[in-house]
């Protein structure tokens, strides 16, 4: 429609005007409008479609990556920063949005509005319409060369999106202590910093791509020009007539405004190439964790054994951060593991309940190889409360329905009072119905602590393993807590992780890790007896100045 209207006005200066034809005028007026409806109706409705499609295409594009990082397994968490999971999520795929919404509209219709002026000219006016072709196969080639270049920024930019998103997520969820340690201006430094990058990269891109206006400009008012200049000639001479000129300079502005609108969408297709790759690498992403082809559906007991493992979290690191662990445990034993930090006390745990893969070796749940369960029902058996653990916002019932999402009120209760937390639960005015705020900014560490505590005692588990999650926990709640454990879930293994000689020197048998490797295991006195390095930790924290920790044990 639109390449039909210039046409259309050359027929009503041509036949209608210069002959006094008014009808003619009439005729191919109407025509016009006719014309001119249809392109605003098939252009209204294609920027309708189009923008349904591109934001369709985000919605989706958004589910299937988070759905697919669900699927992570720890490693592959590893593998990609939290701040780049969340660039990819929002930041790509709304660039990915707005190019495709650009292509829908512009792929289609510039290139074959262009071809259709083109053509209408040449039958018009060969010699005329070759300036035109001459005039875009220069500029086109122009155009190539700024878009090329500017590309090269576009792509240097979402990474410095990752450093700046890292900034700002750590600096938000850790607030607290960046004001606990008056950082507030090393931090806003720091951002200022990455954003400074962010401006700097598009600053150079924008600086290239700015030569695209003024080019365009001088092509179209040189092309104007000449064909003035010629057709006037050529007019005089008779050898064109005003209609066709008056459609020529029509088309003249068609063809260019195509070509502007074209390398708008190159523009568009480059800055989200860089972000199609991103999210491609995301979705391509495999879980390095597969359940078995027969999976087995029941865990029999709570029995542990492992098997000369070895493990290192990158395959090719040199030194393995576990070295040839052989150990076994018995279902229902409850078994305290010490040493110091960075001994791999959190690694020797997270093989249990395969949130990572030995790297040699077996490990054995109830028998059998924990490869061979199905994921699911084995991290259901195997309850874990991570070092770092989180509450959700939600409801304290809503937190504690995370470990089993049938779990009566009843039942929450009874977890809540093995865990010491109905006592505090209670004493908030809206009792079990609190709510808690993001990350559990509204309760205490200890109380924290306990809630998730409470929350991995939901699943009933046949193992239940909790790395240092008590010690911001008082003692006598601690050993508190230990007793309840004793009397309530006594088939349950239990394996405690702990700096506190306290919390575990009343276990049936302790480990100690030391760099790696077992360095003792058996109950506190052998171990006193015969183990240099739980002598050591003993003589420190019970011995040595008599500290609050005296009388733990015998709570
Ligand atoms: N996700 C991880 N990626 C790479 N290395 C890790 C990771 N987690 C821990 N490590 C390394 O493994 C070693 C043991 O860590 P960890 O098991 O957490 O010790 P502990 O719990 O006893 O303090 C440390 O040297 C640590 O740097
Ligand atoms: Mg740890």
């Amino acid at each position: 429609m639109e390449t039909l209207i210039p046409f259309l006005m050359a027929s009503i200066i041509d036949n209608g005007v210069n002959t006094g034809n008014i009808s003619h005028i009439y005729r191919t007026g109407g025509l016009m409008i006719v014309a001119a409806s249809i392109g605003l109706l098939a252009g209204m409705a294609g920027g309708r479609f189009g923008a349904k499609a591109s934001t369709g295409l985000a919605k989706n594009l958004r589910a299937s990556m988070f759905e697919h990082i669900q699927t992570f397994s720890f490693s592959n968490i590893d593998k990609f920063s939290t701040a780049g999971l969340i660039t990819r999520l929002t930041t790509d795929v709304t660039n990915i949005q707005n190019a495709y919404q650009m292509m829908l509209r512009m792929m289609m219709r510039a290139p074959a509005s262009m071809i259709c002026a083109l053509i209408m000219a040449f039958t018009i006016n060969r010699k005329l319409a070759s300036i035109y072709l001459a005039a875009v196969i220069i500029l086109g080639v122009i155009l190539f060369f700024i878009l090329t270049n500017a590309t090269r920024y576009f792509r240097m930019a979402f990474p410095k999106y990752d450093a700046m998103n890292a900034s700002v997520q750590e600096n938000v969820s850790a607030i607290r202590v960046v004001k606990a340690y008056v950082r507030e201006d090393y931090e806003t430094d720091k951002f200022r910093q990455t954003s400074e990058n962010i401006f700097r990269i598009f600053k150079k891109a924008e600086n290239k791509l700015v030569m695209n206006a003024p080019l365009m400009q001088t092509t179209v008012y040189t092309c104007i020009l000449l064909i003035s200049w010629i057709g006037a000639k050529m007019i005089v001479s008779t050898t064109l007539t005003t209609g066709e000129l008056m459609s020529l300079l029509a088309y003249c502005m068609n063809i260019l405004m195509s070509l502007m609108m074209l390398s708008m969408v190159f523009v568009m297709l480059s800055m989200s190439t860089a972000s199609m790759e991103r999210i491609s690498e995301v979705l391509n992403e495999e879980s390095d964790l597969t359940n078995p082809e027969h999976p087995v559906m029941q865990v029999p007991d709570g029995s542990i054994r492992f098997q000369h493992v070895d493990f290192s979290y990158q395959p090719d690191s040199r030194e393995p951060v576990l070295k040839d662990i052989c150990l076994t445990i018995h279902s229902g034993e409850t078994i305290g593991i010490i040493g110091g930090t960075g001994s791999a006390k959190t690694s020797l745990i997270s093989l249990i309940s395969r949130l990572y893969d030995a790297t040699a070796g077996e490990v054995i749940v109830g028998g059998r190889n924990v490869r061979e369960y199905d994921m699911e029902v084995l991290r259901n058996q195997v309850s874990v409360v991570l070092q770092s653990n989180v509450l959700f916002s939600g409801t304290i019932y809503e937190n504690l329905r995370w470990g089993n999402k049938d779990a009566t009120d009843e039942e929450c209760r009874r977890a809540c009072r093995l865990a010491c937390a109905d006592n505090f639960i209670q004493s908030f005015p809206d009792g079990y119905d609190t709510y808690i705020e993001q990350g559990g900014s509204n309760v205490s560490g200890g109380q924290k602590q306990r809630l998730c505590i409470a929350r991995a005692l939901l699943k009933k588990p046949k193992i239940l393993i909790l790395d240092d999650s008590t010690s911001a926990v008082d003692t006598a709640t601690d050993a508190n807590i230990r007793r309840a454990f004793r009397e309530g879930i006594p088939d349950t293994t239990k394996l405690i992780i702990s700096q506190r000689i306290s919390s575990v020197q009343d276990a049936d048998r302790i480990i100690v890790m030391e760099n790696g490797q077992i360095d003792g295991f058996g109950t506190h006195e052998e171990l006193l007896q015969t183990n240099a390095i739980y002598c050591e930790i003993y003589e420190s924290q019970i011995k040595g100045g008599g500290d609050f920790d005296e009388k733990a044990g015998e709570l």
